[in-house]
């Protein structure tokens, strides 16, 4: 085994040094959650070691926004997911070990925004997108509030309504940015900063789609006993039929599918979506499953 993993190869004769990666691993990109950072031991730092493990000599970079674990933190509230994929874009850019691409891990409102990165920065090229617990068509609700029948969280909800779309919260809090009030589809796509353009909400951006579908596979994994997202759905990118706050709607069934305005019909068809479910809570898988549906299927 090679110490390094970047092997320097003189070729004789030409007064060149190249560069090989040494591991036979594609890179991965993993971007944690909210109220996370990078590299906790407890999460990230934990996945990212056990990843190491078992894929050995492969080169991971856990986002890190800021220049503190506190900041990165902090970021994951108040930076704009714009920002946010600016800064990464830029990172991930700058990677030589990226070059050849990347396989992306999203962890929670990570995953929104790894697919953001990967519709609007196609340099280095994403490969594979695994979410876990991702807000693809945003959220309804508060963390642990999950009983539609409790008077109080719709009330709560009905309230942070008026409050997510004004443009000043928009640039302020992070969650307001992929903050979907079903009752109101229009105020939503008109007010929403983040959520509403990368899911073409607002005008069909045809690079959202080409660079979306240039994906090999978009790994959606939900977990059905979420309380930390409504509706759980949003984690296989379907949401509340419009109009209403207590049926959901499979992405199928979805104007976004059926008029294909992000191209995910024909990935659909192209069976690059795959739909995974757990019973569970938010983010709570073992590393048993993980291997054998996320690490042996898509990053070997
Ligand atoms: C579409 O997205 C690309 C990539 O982010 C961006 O450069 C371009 O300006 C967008 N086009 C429109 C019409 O918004
Ligand atoms: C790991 O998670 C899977 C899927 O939820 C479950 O079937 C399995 O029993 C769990 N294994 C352990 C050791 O907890």
């Amino acid at each position: 085994m090679i110490l390094n993993c970047i092997l320097p190869v003189l070729i004789v004769g030409i007064s060149a040094i190249i560069s090989v990666s040494c591991s036979q691993f594609t890179p991965i990109v993993l971007w944690h959650g909210m109220g996370d950072s990078c590299c906790f031991p407890f999460s990230l730092g934990a996945v990212q070691k056990r990843l190491s493990e078992e894929l050995p000599g492969i080169h991971i970079v856990s986002v890190k926004l800021g220049n503190s674990l506190v900041e990165d933190v902090e970021n994951g509230y108040f930076m704009h997911p714009d920002k946010q994929i600016e800064e990464v874009c830029k990172v991930l850019n700058n990677d030589p070990q990226l070059s050849d691409g990347y396989n992306a891990i999203g962890f929670s409102q990570g995953s929104q925004f790894l697919r953001g990165l990967a519709q609007r920065c196609p340099e280095p090229k994403m490969k594979n997108l695994i979410s876990l617990g991702g807000q693809h068509q945003g959220v309804y609700g508060l963390p642990n509030c999950a009983s539609l029948s409790h008077p109080t969280c719709d009330y709560i909800r009905r309230l942070l309504n008026h409050a997510a779309y004004l443009s000043w919260v928009q640039k302020l809090l992070v969650q307001a940015t992929y903050w979907h009030d079903p009752l109101n589809e229009g105020e939503y796509s008109a007010k929403s900063t983040f959520l509403a353009d990368i899911n073409n909400e607002r005008i069909i951006n045809k690079t959202y789609i080409e660079n979306l579908q240039s994906l090999e596979n978009f790994v959606m994994v939900k977990f059905n006993g979420d309380t930390m997202v409504q509706p759980t759905e949003s984690e296989w990118f379907g949401f509340y039929k419009p109009g209403q706050s207590k049926e959901v709607q499979k992405l199928q069934d979805s104007a976004i599918y059926v008029n294909d305005q992000l191209g995910l019909k024909q990935m659909d068809q192209d069976g690059k979506l795959h739909f995974v479910e757990l019973p569970g809570n938010h983010l709570q898988f073992n590393w048993t499953w993980f291997e054998g549906n996320i690490v042996d299927k898509y990053l070997r």
